[in-house]
């Protein structure tokens, strides 16, 4: 039997006892890290809720997807406009939807102009749902900017990254990370990743070859545990970028959209990538969600062709996604 939450701090979703949901879990459920024993009933701005109306601080905010506090009224309010006026939650993108153009505006221009190096041409957004799938697509960029503008053979590009990186968890994006837990059995791996330490620039600068078409980095490091950057490191690697024509990538997935105190953490040091990642906080947890920004030139590079598969997947046109948050 399922119970309505609201004002019933105490019951949550089922009348289930907390073993029983343990136990369901365990024998159902995939293993994940290791665990709290807590079960959740409710969740409510910063707050966590038991069965008995504990109420429980919330640090963690889903790893900074609930960073607006849970169920945000006008997040809320946005995903219920959605569904009551009858917007269709997946629509083929072979039609249009306001709600999508309207989505892609604002997160375009809430982005300051990305890649100034290629012109003052604005800003595009390609969006995807969970994060992993916009760092691919920002590994798709790099590697088709790398093959079309500078000459390197399909299949040799190279993608600097730091050591100690989380973004993600598909087969290519554990292929970089540097623990081997994440490694571990899942081979054979994506290959065309060169792992640097985190904030040394000669490292970078060591590992750059006429391969190489981007870095990319998260500008201060999340799941890895919270680590800053030495100053200066972000704007060396703006220079070894612009030197070498390189793609400066950042993934602020966990700590752009306002989580270190400014919109994106690269405002701190004012070293403006030329793509940008977002996840998480973009949706406050309700949906997942994720995007790219970059350039509109360097968004727009690929030829006709290339731009159906570039674009293609199910999900992410969905109406729902771009509920006017
Ligand atoms: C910096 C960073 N990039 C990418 C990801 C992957 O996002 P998702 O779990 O939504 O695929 C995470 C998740 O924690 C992250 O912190």
């Amino acid at each position: 039997m399922t119970t309505n939450t609201k004002n019933k701090p105490a019951v949550g979703y089922s009348q289930l006892s907390d073993k029983e949901i343990l136990d369901m879990e365990h024998a159902a459920g995939a293993q994940h890290y290791g665990r709290i024993e807590l079960i959740v009933r409710k969740t409510e701005g910063c707050w966590l809720y038991d069965d008995k109306g504990n109420k429980y601080f919330d640090c963690l905010a889903a790893y900074s997807a609930a960073n607006q506090g849970h169920h945000h009224p006008k997040m809320v309010q946005a995903v219920k406009d959605a569904v009551d006026g009858q917007y269709g939650s997946v629509i083929s993108n072979v039609v249009y939807t306001d709600s999508l153009a309207m989505f892609l505006d604002k997160v375009s221009n809430l982005v300051p102009q990305l890649g100034t190096r290629f012109g003052a041409n604005g800003n595009k957004t390609l969006p995807k749902n969970g994060g992993v799938e916009s760092v691919e697509t920002a590994i798709k960029l790099a590697r088709g900017y790398g093959y079309k503008a500078k000459n390197i053979p399909d299949g040799k590009q190279e993608i600097i990254v730091a050591g100690n990186n989380f973004h993600g968890r598909t087969i290519t994006v554990v292929s970089f990370s540097s623990a081997e837990k994440y490694r571990e059995g899942f081979g054979p791996l994506t290959p065309g990743f060169i792992n640097v330490s985190y904030g040394d620039t000669d490292a970078v600068k060591n590992a750059i070859t006429e391969n190489t078409c981007a870095i990319m980095i998260e500008p201060m490091q999340g799941e890895g545990g919270m680590y800053i950057p030495k100053e200066g490191f972000l704007g060396e690697c703006r220079k070894l970028a612009d030197d070498n024509e390189l793609l400066l990538i950042f993934d602020e997935i966990q700590v752009g959209l306002g989580r270190t105190g400014k919109m994106f953490c690269f405002e701190h040091e004012n070293v403006v990538p030329d793509a940008l990642i977002l996840g998480k906080a973009i949706s406050g947890g309700l949906v997942p969600l994720s995007v790219m920004v970059t350039n509109s030139k360097l968004m727009d590079w690929r030829d006709a062709r290339h731009l159906i598969f570039w674009l293609m997947k199910t999900f992410p046109v969905g109406r729902l996604k771009w509920a006017r948050f």
